[in-house]
């Protein structure tokens, strides 16, 4: 669990970056959080420094639009998706609960599961 700071801190419609793993992006969506990979799948881009377009967020390099509830880009030039991540929040302090990426057996293709 990864301590993001006070909700008050982070009003509709503003990002932040704090650091698991990988550096993780979480955004304030009137009102509902989301936290997704900072890093952009196509190159290396903050998407925490990306425009909040509803629901996604458009890369600042190269426009490519992340869903933030899938973490699905909506097309070129991103292909791959990022993680997203569960976001709680306890007596106005937000946390970000990181997906950990799981290999999964023989299919070849990554799974994931919150810790
Ligand atoms: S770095 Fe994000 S779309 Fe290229």
């Amino acid at each position: 669990m990864i301590l993001v700071g006070e909700l008050v801190d982070l009003p509709p419609g503003e990002s932040v970056r704090v650091h698991g793993d990988v550096a993780i992006a979480v955004f304030n969506v009137d009102g509902e959080l989301y936290a997704i990979d900072d890093t952009c799948s196509h190159q290396d881009a903050s998407l925490s420094d990306g425009w909040l377009e509803g629901c996604a967020v458009e890369c600042p390099l190269h426009a490519a639009c992340f869903d933030l509830k899938t973490g699905m880009p909506s097309g070129p030039p991103a292909k791959k998706p990022v993680r997203t991540h569960a976001v709680t929040v306890e007596d106005g302090v937000i946390y970000v609960h990181e997906t950990t990426r799981v290999e999964a057996p023989a299919q070849g293709a990554p799974a994931e599961e919150v810790v």
